[in-house]
This record gives structure tokens, sequence and C-alpha cells, in this order.
């Protein structure tokens, strides 16, 4: 299995510091942000793996990663040219990921101290054209997409509804998501959102509509690095997990 590790986008609510370098290059505690994603796809066996990043700071991947060598992984990038949501970036893996091949995508501001293996497994015995989204139960998920379930089959997500003022539940679809190659088709059905992206929780809702999207909950603490006070609780919670 491959791994896709989004780390476009401008990274506005980290603005001034994201002016300056990239906000997955920002440090959490003793390394940059995205080592984090790395060595979980990596732990879990997945050693190939594209970084889609933004132009801005482009040359400091290459400086700190080269080709992944020291990292225990192979590594390849890509530039996405305009900031045009996360299903725009993934849209950028097609090539990458071979045909009936499935892959691990990582948003590369999403923090967990889960251990993928069991969830890796899992999607490994799912048929192919399904997808599994990774939840966790949150305080307040009007940040994030927010699952509804189907009341006679808790096990089926009906859709998912993208930072919903009254959310149906209390769980975040966090930025950890399994595909096939059969993702890309549906990235092309799907349209520009009202904030003018190419939204994922769209590419996921076509999945559920259809019966094929399952998930899973991780277990120990998950964060998103995107502002300044989960950036600095990524920080403490993070403490330890790489030497
Ligand atoms: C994105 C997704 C959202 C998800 C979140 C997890 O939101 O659109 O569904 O819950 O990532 O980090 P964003 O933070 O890009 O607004």
């Amino acid at each position: 299995m491959k791994g896709v590790i989004l780390a476009g986008g401008t990274g506005t609510r980290l603005y001034p510091l994201t002016r300056l370098i990239n906000k997955h290059l920002l440090p959490v505690g003793r390394h940059p942000m995205i080592c984090y994603g790395i060595e979980r796809l990596r732990q879990a066996g997945i050693t190939n793996i594209l970084i889609i990043i933004s132009k801005q700071s482009a040359g400091l991947y290459t400086d700190y990663f080269g080709s992944g060598e020291n990292f225990g992984v192979n590594l390849i990038y890509r530039v996405q040219e305009s900031a045009g949501g996360i299903a725009e970036a993934l849209d950028l893996a097609e090539g990458f990921v071979g045909q009936k091949e499935k892959f691990v995508v990582l948003l590369g501001d999403n923090l967990f101290l889960d251990d993928l293996t069991p969830f890796v497994e899992k999607f490994k015995q799912q048929p192919l054209g399904t997808a599994q989204v990774l939840l966790k139960s949150v305080d307040d998920p009007r940040r994030y997409g927010v699952p509804v379930f189907n009341t006679d089959h808790p096990k089926q997500i009906v859709y998912i509804e993208e930072k919903p003022k009254k959310p149906k539940s209390k769980y975040s679809v966090t930025g950890i998501y399994m595909y096939d190659d059969s993702v890309f088709h549906r990235i092309k059905e799907i349209n520009r959102s009202a904030r003018g992206e190419l939204e994922i929780t769209d590419v996921n809702n076509l999945y559920a509509h259809h019966g094929q999207l399952e998930y899973s909950v991780l277990q120990l603490w998950w964060g998103d690095a995107g502002t300044f006070d989960s950036l600095h609780e990524a920080e403490v919670r993070m403490r330890g997990v790489l030497p």
C-alpha cells in the first residue's frame, strides 16, 4: 500500500507565522510537523509516500527529507499550484497510485497517537471501491466534518456534514482517509463548494450515498494543528513520540 500526505494550503489561521514557512514544517517539539505523519505511515509498513506541497517552502522539504532514505521511507513530491481544496490536492496523486491499488491519505496537520496498523489491516480486507474514514470523539465537532449515522444500522455513515452548526454526532471525521484508485473518478464528479474548493467531504459522501463508506474510531489523542491553540496542544501531546 502507498501513502499520500497533503501538505499544501496557505495556513491562514496560523498567520503571520505561515507567511514565512509552510504550516506542515512548523516545529512540533523537536521535529517539523509533517514528520509525525511520515512516521505513522512507516510504522504501518507504508514506505512509498507522495507528499503534495505548495510552492512555498518547496525547497525546504528536499533540504530536510531528501529522498526520505534517512527516515526509512521513499519520498516523492508534487506541487499543488493553487489552494483549491483537499480533494483538488488529492487528485494530483492519480499518477502515483496504481490501478486497483489501495492507499492511505493523511492531512499533514493531523497529529495523533494511534498506531495506524490495525486500521490499515482492516482496510486491506475491504472490497475494492469502498473507503474507510477514521473518526474521533471530540468536545466541539462544529470545527470538523461530522458523520451522521444510520439509526437502524449504527455501523453505517449516512452522510457527513462539513462544519455543521448543530452537529448530529459527537465525532469528527479526521484527516485520515483510505481509498483505492477509484477515488479519482469520484473527485471528477464533484463541484466546487461555496468557498470555491473541491471538498473531501463531498467525495466521502459519494461513497456514503452508495453504502461504500466504512469507518473506525481512533482510541488515543487526535488533533489538527491548524490554529495556534491546537498547535500548542499538539506540542504537549506529541512530546516523546519521536526521539
Ligand atoms: C478538513 C475537512 C474536515 C475534517 C478536518 C480534519 O477541514 O474538510 O472534514 O474534519 O479537515 O482535520 P479543514 O481543517 O481543512 O477546514
